[in-house]
């Protein structure tokens, strides 16, 4: 017996298994725009053909939503028909079984679009959004990624510049103030990666001659007044290209590449064919009002979309149960290429930060799915950690599984024999099979099957033999009950009691549920380090003392399991403070602070170990351990251990202060923001110790927003700073993407019992933006990220965050779903706070015109209880 998961009673529901190709292909796409905010004419000529791998009869079913159908015309001759909801229909009977043209006209309003998919605007300027099913809010047509057409597009408007896919083909401006452009993208491309921008704009320009000799012009398209914030990213577009050449051999295909800035915008960054377009946060940054992490999250998004063109576009999926083909690939390559930028060893351990943070907690909850999802109602949904991060672990794992080289190999069968193809995991999977002789059969359980994997270990030594026994189990996730064994890579070493390597790393491949692997000829009995690099994405459950872990924190040559034994360490001492068992602070203490003074160690590294679990993180571990986490008592704990650190610490931390105190022009690298993280970190625990003195004066001097924001962050943290928001605020007030920032860390640091007071004010400012999904997040994201503040007791924060979920799903059912996961670790928490999430979550779905969005997350969430 299966358990059977909500979306799975819902008609609106769509199934891998009852994927179909299409009824025709389309050769040929022509679409003319004539712009106008709330009546932009779209007229599209289809040139199309029975699909001869598709069985007749041959109706033709045309996605189109919210359109305003004036006239269709077949071979030219008028046919008088009317769509429905969801699309058009034309009976087989009305079709030729030989070539014909299709042309429609419609009328849509842009200005109108709040959903910021399809066609809409944003400050002025008109731009699209069609991945994953925008298109069809734009016209008539096939809106599936397997039907790839060649698109030509005209753009009739006033606007400046007007830009499309492809190459320019011409191009007017006439005194009347009407313009005109023509495009033509020679690459058959599915209607998701069609892109328009119209708007009033100036670009930033350069030039990149691939490895071939093709000369690319370079441009990145942003309002007035925000040229001189592009440099880093034109920098880092320039860098993806040659690394996407030097290490994958793939050259880009157009003359032109453009990437557009839009301040309004659902997600990170859109890898539309020739013209990506962008969340204006993650293309502008100046040392003034970005920050290190802006700079990093920058690069490794103008890397993603820019990889999209060969992993993505030149081949695309299948359906969008595939979606992790693209993302899960594109997302690995991003964080290779991030690597090589800066240090291997300090992104695997952010990466894998973010993993656990997101996809680990997605995993256990009730939103748990496959990397490869077997049904959906809203594909927008499926746009998970789970899609993205654990597809790029997959990846990963594979890579070490066949070795470097067959994995260079393989993919460069997958680009050839795949190119200009829609392609599924099976192909994917084909190409490492024929490239190895492996049988992947087994391997590709990780792409069907949720949950994150437990991996228990014991070990035992013997005359010289050392004995390590791994034992895997998947909890069920919904729907999926019952979990078969994976196939695990574990990457092992074995370190001396004195703490040199016994054993150099090693991969154990774990196939069966449980199988012993054995170390001979040893001296002495080893400490091993398990799981180096993190090399699968499961769940390490191993009793350890506190000395193997002080040790391998001490002398692992893996600096990830350097770190994991830091974050253990500190996790365990937590747990334990929590759960009333014996103290370990001073175990802890004693381990952290040799390698917080060590300064020959990398600074990033030391930021990163001094960084405490986080409070959700605890919550899990508790909650895993079988005790109800108390949001309060979580802080209280954290709060407590920070403040031991500092008072451990307190003769160092004017000195390691003083050594990182840098007196150069701020440069956006991997040392300066490891300098920069580190300092942050110190200062934040030196404002324990100073009252904020400290902290005030950096903010005082800061002359960069990394400065800035860690200066301001440690003064809230400590209950001050309120003069210091309003400077900042009165400097700032008209820079969108920074002012995000003001909203955001005001509800991040708020104290528990203060959070829904702060968020409500908040959402009275005048600067407050329902229609913009960067201060939407800022503010509610912001919000549901603050642990104890969020789960405060009385509910507040529920009510309030569920109140402006339903208001935004009347205009932004998208990101309402989004911020909705707020809710998805509800069934871990005590038996008053799960009765008050319920009851939120029920008045949500109960609620009248719901969106598909946010209604199968709601209704997912319901069901785990
Ligand atoms: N394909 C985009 C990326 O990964 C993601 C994306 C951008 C997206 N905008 C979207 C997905 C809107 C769904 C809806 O880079
Ligand atoms: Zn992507």
């Amino acid at each position: 017996m299966t358990a059977t998961t909500p979306s799975e009673h819902d008609p609106r529901t769509v199934w891998l298994s009852d994927y179909r190709p299409f009824s025709h292909l389309v050769d040929r796409v022509e679409l003319t725009f004539r712009l106008s905010p709330l009546r932009t004419k779209v007229a599209a000529r289809l040139h199309m053909r029975p699909n001869p791998a598709a069985p007749g009869p041959h109706v033709l079913r045309l996605d189109g939503e919210e359109l305003r159908l004036i006239s269709l015309k077949l071979d030219g001759a008028l046919l008088d028909l009317t769509p429905d909801e969801t699309g058009l229909t034309i009976p087989g009977d009305l079709l030729p079984d030989a070539p014909f043209t299709l042309e429609t006209l419609v009328e849509i309003d842009p200005a109108e679009n709040t959903a910021l998919e399809g066609l809409y605007m944003s400050n002025g300027m008109y731009c699209t959004q069609c991945e994953a099913q925008g298109f069809r809010k734009i016209t008539f047509y096939p809106d599936r990624p397997d039907v790839m057409a060649r698109f030509s597009v005209v753009i009739e408007g006033e606007a400046p510049v007007l830009l499309s896919n492809g190459n320019p083909v011409a191009g007017t401006a006439g005194a009347d103030g009407q313009t005109r452009a023509e495009w033509d993208d020679p690459w058959p491309k599915p209607a998701y990666l069609f892109a328009l921008v119209a708007g009033d704009l100036v670009a930033h320009r350069d030039r990149f001659t691939t490895k071939s000799g093709r000369d690319v012009d370079l441009a990145i398209w942003v309002r007035q007044g925000d040229q001189d914030r592009c440099a880093w990213a034109m920098d880092s577009l320039i860098r993806s290209m040659k690394w996407d050449e030097e290490v994958y051999g793939r050259e880009y295909d157009l003359d032109i590449f453009n990437i557009v800035a839009v301040d309004d915008f659902n997600m990170g960054a859109m890898e539309n064919k020739g013209l990506n377009i962008f969340n204006s946060k993650f293309v502008l940054a100046s040392p003034e009002t970005a920050t290190d992490d802006d700079f990093a999250r920058i690069e490794a998004i103008i890397a993603h979309e820019y990889f999209h063109n060969w992993t993505g576009n030149r081949i695309t999926c299948r359906d969008w149960f595939q979606l992790c083909l693209k993302e899960g690939l594109t997302v690995f390559r991003d964080q290779q290429f991030s690597g090589d930028m800066r240090s291997h060893a300090v992104k695997r351990i952010e990466d894998v930060a973010l993993l656990r943070a997101r996809q680990f907690r997605e995993d256990q909850g009730p939103l748990a799915h496959p990397v490869r999802p077997e049904s959906f109602v809203e594909i927008n949904n499926f746009y998970t950690a789970t899609v993205y991060e654990k597809g790029a672990e997959l990846i990963r794992m594979l890579k070490v599984l066949v070795g470097d080289q067959a994995y260079a190999k393989a993919l460069d069968l997958y680009f050839s024999r795949h190119d200009g193809h829609a392609a599924t995991i099976e192909d994917w999977l084909r190409v490492f099979e024929d490239v190895t002789g492996q049988d992947l059969s087994q391997f590709k359980r990780w792409y069907s099957e949720a949950g994150t994997p437990r991996l228990q270990v014991s070990d035992s030594f013997e005359n010289g033999t050392y004995r390590l026994v791994l034992r895997q189990h998947t909890p069920p996730t919904p729907g999926q009950p019952v979990k078969s064994p994976k196939v695990i890579p574990v990457a092992v070493g074995l370190l001396a009691q004195d703490g040199s390597e016994l054993h150099p790393t090693r991969i154990l491949t774990l196939t069966e549920a449980e199988q012993s692997f054995e170390f001979t000829g040893l001296n002495e009995r080893p400490v091993p380090s398990i799981l180096r690099g993190f090399s699968a994405p499961v769940v390490l459950e191993r009793e350890t003392s506190v000395t193997e872990r002080a040790l391998l924190l001490a002398h692992d040559s893996d600096l990830f399991n350097r770190y994991e034994a830091g974050r253990s360490l500190a996790r365990e001492m937590l747990v334990a403070s929590l759960s009333g068992r014996p103290d370990l602070q001073e175990a802890w203490l004693d381990a952290l602070v040799p390698v917080i003074r060590d300064v020959d160690l990398d600074p990033a590294f030391r930021a990163l170990i001094l960084r405490l679990p986080g409070e959700d993180d605890l919550a899990q571990a508790l909650a895993d351990r079988g005790i109800t986490p108390d949001p309060a008592a979580i802080y209280l704990a954290r709060r407590s251990a920070g403040d031991a650190l500092a008072a451990a610490l307190a003769r160092d931390l004017p000195g390691l202060l003083a050594g990182l105190q840098d007196n150069r022009p701020f440069v956006p690298d991997a040392a300066g923001a490891g300098r920069r993280a580190l300092h942050a970190a110190l200062l934040a625990l030196q404002s324990r110790l100073d009252g904020g003195q400290a902290a005030a004066a950096a903010f005082a001097a800061a002359d960069n927003m990394s400065a800035t924001i860690a200066a301001l962050t440690a003064l809230l943290d400590n209950g001050q700073g309120q003069a210091e928001l309003t400077a900042f605020a009165g400097k700032w007030q008209a820079d969108r993407n920074v002012m995000d920032k003001w909203f955001m860390l005001q509800i991040a640091c708020a104290a528990p019992g203060k959070a829904a007071e702060i968020a409500d004010a908040l959402t009275g400012n005048a600067d407050f933006d329902l229609k913009n999904p960067n201060r939407f997040r800022a503010v509610f994201g912001a919000l549901a990220a603050n642990h104890a503040g969020f789960h405060q007791a009385d509910g507040a924060c529920y009510r309030l965050l569920a109140d402006w979920l339903l208001r935004l799903d009347t205009l932004n059912p998208q990101t309402a779903a989004r911020i909705s996961t707020a809710f998805e670790t509800w069934p871990r928490y005590d038996a008053a706070r799960q009765a008050l999430i319920r009851a939120e979550l029920t008045r949500i779905s109960a609620t009248p015109g719901l969106s598909r969005d946010l209604s199968e997350m709601v209704g997912r969430m319901l069901a785990a209880g």
